[in-house]
């Protein structure tokens, strides 16, 4: 089973703290949107789907508490709410997708009743929460061939039940090729600067007890070489139009040397992460942190006083650099462009 990564009860949200994994397993409780806003930001719930889900479940929380009875006030505290949780973390366009869908239900019921429409939001964020899940099997089901019996696949960052609403995305198709007795094993790279594959993918993965490898981010290159990885399959964080793709610092670089040494390069998402107002990816916002995730490692400072600091933490990996994207609707293979806009049907804006 997987972890659960976020949980609604009592009108409170309770999410799996992950700035304290692997040492502790707590759940952090939150009152208000402000809350939540604040644990997106730290990074206490991270991941794109799993931000999408914390931001809807914020605004229903947050709607809860706002005591204006007529339409107009209601809905502009709300609009500020939503505001605030935007700005928490700019790259998953997750977030933005699950703002857009709880302002929808707002205006949806505009002429109803405030208390109705509190309770339509409730239901809204905790059915994102289980469409989620549901995509994410509906994914690894999608993706399951990619891996054969026997395959060594490297993955990057966290793209599996802690980032999303459970199962996972790139884990999520690991986990399905697991469940059906394939015998894989997992190569994990650290991901400097937070660490979110040492510890949160290697804790996740030893849960389940599927064959897990830790390696520091720059050793991936030379397992390459020596033929120890067949395929390497990470999440997004948003996907332009054109199929190009952010996702944590160091995918880039991965998807270069898997090129290199002719190792396909997958990467898994749901329909969410796809940004169809956004044609490149030079065009998709890339957020930028503090500078103390680097001057630190565990605690301790490692870095001289008066160094400057860069702190990007995404990347973008060119289209032409993917073998395939695996979302819901099945596995699209390049031209990407050609299958995301048949995925996406008449709507599409290309
Ligand atoms: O900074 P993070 O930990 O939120 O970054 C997460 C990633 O880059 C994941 O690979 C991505 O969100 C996909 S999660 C299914």
């Amino acid at each position: 089973m997987f972890p659960k990564t976020i949980e609604w009860r009592d009108e409170r949200i309770f999410l799996l703290d992950q700035r304290r994994l692997p040492e502790e397993e707590v759940y952090l409780e939150c009152a208000d949107a402000a809350a939540v806003a604040e644990a997106i930001r730290t990074l206490a719930i991270r991941g794109a789907p799993a931000i999408g889900i914390a931001a809807a479940m914020g605004i229903a929380l947050g709607a809860l508490r706002i005591d204006k009875r007529d339409f107009p006030s209601f809905f502009h505290e709300l609009l500020s709410i939503c505001d605030t949780l935007r700005q928490t973390r700019p790259t998953a366009v997750n977030l933005r997708w699950a703002l857009q869908k709880m302002k929808g239900v707002c205006e949806a019921h505009k002429g109803m009743d405030v208390g109705v429409i509190k309770e339509r939001l409730v239901q809204e964020a905790l059915a994102i929460l289980e469409e989620d899940i549901e995509t994410n099997k509906m994914i690894g089901k999608a993706g399951k061939d990619l891996i054969q019996d026997g395959d060594t696949i490297l993955t990057h960052c966290n793209a599996g039940a802690l980032a999303t609403g459970g199962y996972g995305t790139a884990l999520g198709v690991v986990r399905r090729a697991w469940e059906e007795k394939k015998g894989i094993k997992v190569i994990a790279t650290e991901t400097r600067p937070l660490l979110q594959g040492a510890r949160l993918t290697a804790w996740e993965l030893k849960k389940e007890g599927i064959p897990v490898t830790l390696i520091t981010d720059h050793m991936a290159g030379y397992l390459m070489q020596r033929g120890e990885i067949d395929l390497v399959i990470v999440g997004a964080d948003r996907i332009a139009r054109n199929g190009d793709v952010a996702n944590k610092i160091g995918t880039y670089t991965l998807a270069i040397l898997a090129r290199e040494h002719s190792i396909p390069f997958y990467v898994a998402a749901p329909l969410s992460t796809f940004d169809q107002t956004i044609a490149m990816g030079e065009e998709i916002p890339i957020e930028e942190r503090g500078e103390e995730e680097v001057i630190a490692f565990g605690g301790e400072r490692i870095v001289p006083e008066g160094i400057s600091i860069r702190n990007p933490a995404f990347d973008i990996t060119p289209h032409r650099y993917v073998s395939a994207i695996v979302t819901e609707k099945g596995v699209i293979r390049p031209p990407l462009e050609e299958g995301l806009r048949r995925i996406w049907g008449e709507g599409y804006e290309g």
